[in-house]
């Protein structure tokens, strides 16, 4: 058996934690399009509250980032995996919001807070495909 096979779940063997894991990362990425369109929505909005959906959204995506830690851990996904989903966990809830108060400031953090936006939905895209096909990170 080779490393790489070593290291892959055995088919028919996958357990419930671990689709859960999956359907959690699942629910993060559509969640977190809806949260890009959102900050669409609030730019183009002439409403001065425009940008509250936005804003609700991300506890959404913080609290989906929470139960991918958990469960990672429950299904035992790995170190790496684990450590991966507290990073989301914490992009996505103190990064994300300091970012966005800079920005209201200077726009580089603004531009900054896009960006890293776009970057926690390539981690969480890199992780769901990482764990359907049963891979370690
Ligand atoms: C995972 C993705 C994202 C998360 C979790 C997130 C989270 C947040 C949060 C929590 C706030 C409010 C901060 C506060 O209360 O001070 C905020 C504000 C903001 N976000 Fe995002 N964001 C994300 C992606 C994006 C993207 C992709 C854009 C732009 C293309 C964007 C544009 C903005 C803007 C312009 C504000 C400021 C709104 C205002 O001035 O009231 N965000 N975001």
């Amino acid at each position: 058996m080779t490393d790489t096979t070593a290291r892959r779940a055995a088919p028919g063997v996958r357990s419930g934690p671990h689709r859960a894991y999956i359907v959690v990362l699942t629910l993060f990425l559509v969640d977190g399009l809806l949260q890009i369109a959102l900050a669409g929505w609030g730019a183009f909005s002439d409403d001065k509250d425009a940008f509250e959906p936005h804003e609700a959204n991300a506890a959404v995506l913080a609290a989906l980032a929470l139960l991918a830690v958990v469960l990672a851990a429950v299904a035992r996904e790995g170190t790496r995996a684990i450590g991966a989903c507290v990073v989301l966990l914490l992009v996505v809830s103190p990064v994300q919001m300091l970012l966005a108060s800079l920005g209201d400031d200077a726009a580089f953090w603004g531009a900054l807070h896009a960006l890293v936006g776009l970057g926690a939905l390539g981690l969480a895209g890199f992780l769901h495909g990482r764990a359907i096909k049963g891979e370690r990170v």
